[in-house]
């Protein structure tokens, strides 16, 4: 099962500081969540599907927020303030420090913005509010507005602005221009890549909790199904796979066919944008991937699959009835798993990993 692969980081880009380079601090991601009291490792289950062994790692309960991006941008807004005092105020902060009142009151004059399909927004408004600093979120029409009341529970202010995601991010990006507010997005761009990589970089959690169990157990998974939006959370997984786990598998990055930026992106061999209808897979839903992931993701040698609607609503049900209540977009790679499984009957010592990446909302 050992693959000869490349490295995700190679010496061109250390040498030009390419800035599409994903070369995370993983270490320290680790170190500021074993610090934070609402940490645990999110459990990994052993299911069976037909008769076939399923790892399942669970993010549903994740820090109380029911989802994996509970690790970004909270993360990234701990980072960045940090960096901002140690830059004006010289002293390095820990986690301690950073919930004084002192740090507090400097964090009490930032506002963070993003938009937000879902998870992400969460994750915003939650961290601006642990550290004291304000967040505002936007949200296209075409979201619940029970999930704007649920930020704003968080004390996250709510814009509602777009019909679409990408609407609403445009809508974000232009604030944080008008206003000064630091723009959060959980997408890269050119010449916008530093604190998306932060969130990146907080999601490598879960593959170093897995590297850990999976050690643990003595059982590596020979394929790991990755439901990707932008593309974030399979680049940090696909990173930390190839950078340092000791069994290398076939990652399969799997998306909407309604919004396969990725995929197509890795086609035509440059990022690039997809139109299509909405999906019920709506944290998936992406039409525009994030440069840095498509960038990183084509380093690691992943493959890519599609879904129908109808095939992740079914996933979700599956998977809801196997013990992990989830959603369309939290089961798509369990979904695509399930979709290929007669495929695999045949690969020895197959045994697939799949991530649930949010609870049932
Ligand atoms: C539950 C869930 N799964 C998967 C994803 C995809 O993550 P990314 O956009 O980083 O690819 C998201 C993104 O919001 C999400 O909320």
């Amino acid at each position: 099962m050992l693959m000869v692969i490349e490295p995700c980081l190679n010496e061109i880009d250390i040498m030009t500081s390419n800035p599409m380079t994903f070369a995370p601090d993983f270490g320290r991601a680790m170190t500021h969540f074993e610090a934070q009291p609402t940490y645990t490792v999110s459990p990994l289950h052993h299911m069976a599907l037909q008769g076939q062994e399923v790892l399942v790692k669970d993010e549903t309960q994740r820090m109380g927020l029911g989802a994996f991006k509970a690790l970004g941008g909270p993360y990234a807004i701990a980072r960045y303030i940090s960096d901002q005092w140690q830059a004006n105020k010289g002293e390095k902060l820990n986690a301690a420090r950073l919930q004084d009142g002192d740090v507090k009151a400097f964090a009490a004059e930032m506002t963070f913005v993003c938009a937000s399909a879902g998870n992400h927004g969460l994750g915003v408004a939650s961290g601006a509010r642990d550290r004291g600093a304000k967040a505002r979120i936007f949200l296209a029409h075409t979201v619940p507005k029970s999930f704007g009341a649920r930020l704003e529970s968080y004390g996250a202010e709510v814009v509602w602005a777009g019909d679409n995601y990408s609407q609403s991010v445009a809508a974000a990006v232009q604030d944080a221009a008008d206003t000064g507010a630091t723009l959060l997005a959980d997408g890269t761009w050119q010449g916008y890549t530093e604190l998306p990589k932060l969130v990146m970089e907080g999601y490598c959690v879960i593959a170093e909790e897995l590297r850990t169990q999976l050690a643990k157990a003595g059982n590596w998974p020979s394929h790991v199904f990755l439901q990707a939006g932008v593309g974030g959370l399979a680049c940090a997984m696909a990173y930390m796979i190839r950078h340092n786990w000791p069994v290398q598998p076939e990652i399969i990055v799997v998306e909407p066919d309604a919004a396969e930026c990725l995929q197509a992106s890795h086609r035509a061999g440059e990022p690039t944008n997809v139109t299509g209808p909405d999906s019920n897979m709506g944290r998936l839903d992406c039409k525009e991937p994030s440069m840095v992931a498509w960038h990183t993701l084509e380093k690691c040698h992943v493959s890519y699959q599609l879904l129908s609607d109808a095939e992740a609503e079914a996933g979700a049900n599956m998977m809801t009835h196997l013990g992990v209540a989830t959603t369309p977009s939290g089961a798509a790679g369990f979904t695509a798993l399930h979709k290929r499984l007669a495929e695999f009957a045949d690969v020895p010592e197959f045994l697939p990993l799949v991530i649930i990446s949010e609870g049932q909302v």
